[in-house]
């Protein structure tokens, strides 16, 4: 059979896993590394698209997820918590239900997307909004999990960061070897330090002869490894990277230092332009946060800083899906005709 079978069985002898532990999958991973044509015209690059989004719950987490939840599984837990701004939730909660577990979740309050707080109930996790940022969910969860007997399921569990450096192995084993540059969002920072595990792993045990510049991107007004200490009211529109202090921010240091990569910022109206880039001229439909790392490939190309003939990288988190009002807000309306060949035929200008 030819069916891909979730990143546990495809990278079993990579990921700390035995044949005792009962793996918990919804099949994720084997996500398209799509040629970006827009992208490599503008930078004279071969530039290509970790479309995460085509994941089960429709972002990055669940490669994390299968991992974590397997290893609570294996550990005897019957219930797992997290905070979230939003994906984390919604793939521990399809998770939990594979699982037969009891999910957990915290959010900020009013800073979750509409689509992740849907997948979170639609799965039956148990949801507090909380009265703050993620940072102080992420607190009040790490709280709850020394207190009382539920697992903690956020990128501070190792598992996750396990399995997340699977997107790596993915990315080597489609292109034949690592590419020169890849770019990712920051947010909490575990991502990044997840694939710079991998393509590390993959050069010293594996099929890859090289590792690339990691260059990682947070939103202007949550950008606190750009400022050097954190953001005590994180703001930007791109809510899941909606962050003031990274739990993984040491490692996403050390992931830029020993790449000679480079963590910077962007705006909100870069963040946005790339996302509308995106979805008109590649066809890939992503939330804003994952258009972080094409809007800052972007700024850098401006800046001269992207040599041409380099094979980039840039992951795309999450699916648009999760978060469409930012595709309908500022487009035009869509116009309303009768039952009637000609008049739509005029009103597309067909006529
Ligand atoms: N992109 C998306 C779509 C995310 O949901 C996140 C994080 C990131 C990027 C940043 O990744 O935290 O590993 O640096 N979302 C977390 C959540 C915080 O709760 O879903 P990171």
């Amino acid at each position: 059979t030819h069916q891909w079978r979730g990143i546990i069985e495809e990278y079993r002898d990579r990921l700390p896993v035995t044949a005792d532990t009962p793996v918990v999958t919804l099949l994720e991973g084997g996500t398209p590394l799509v040629p970006a044509q827009l992208l490599s015209e503008r930078t004279g690059c071969d530039v290509y698209l970790k479309v995460e989004g085509a994941n089960p719950t429709g972002s990055f987490k669940d490669r994390g997820m299968t991992m974590a939840i397997s290893k609570a599984k294996e550990e005897g837990a019957q219930a797992v918590i997290c905070a979230s701004t939003g994906n984390t939730s919604a793939s521990a909660a399809a998770y939990a239900v594979r699982a037969g577990m009891v999910c957990a979740v915290l959010v900020p309050q009013g800073k979750i997307a509409l689509g992740k707080m849907g997948q979170a109930l639609v799965h039956g996790s148990r949801i507090l909004q909380v009265d703050g940022n993620f940072d102080d969910c992420l607190e009040l969860a790490r709280g709850l999990s020394e207190k009382y007997p539920v697992a903690l399921v956020n990128s501070v569990n190792p598992a996750r960061i396990e399995g997340q450096k699977t997107a790596s192995f993915e990315v080597v084993d489609a292109l034949g070897d690592a590419p020169d540059i890849h770019v990712l969002p920051v947010g909490n920072a575990g991502n990044i330090t997840a694939y710079w595990r991998g393509y590390r792993e993959y050069a010293e045990t594996g099929p890859a002869t090289r590792r690339p510049r990691m260059w990682g991107y947070q939103a202007s007004g949550s950008a606190p490894i750009v400022r050097g200490e954190p953001v005590r009211q994180p703001q930007t529109i791109a809510t899941a990277i909606r962050i003031g202090n990274p739990a993984s921010w040491r490692s996403a240091e050390q992931a830029r230092d020993e790449s000679g990569g480079l963590i910077d910022e962007v705006t909100d109206r870069q963040i946005l332009s790339a996302y509308r880039l995106l979805a008109a001229r590649e066809g890939v439909f992503v939330e804003p946060a994952s258009a972080a790392s094409v809007a800052g490939l972007l700024k850098a190309a401006e800046a001269g800083l992207v040599d041409p003939g380099q094979r980039i990288v840039c992951t795309v988190t999450g699916n648009g899906l999760k978060d469409p009002d930012w595709a309908v807000a500022g487009a035009p309306q869509p116009l309303t005709v009768p039952v009637d060949a000609d008049a739509a035929a005029e009103k597309l200008g067909l006529a």
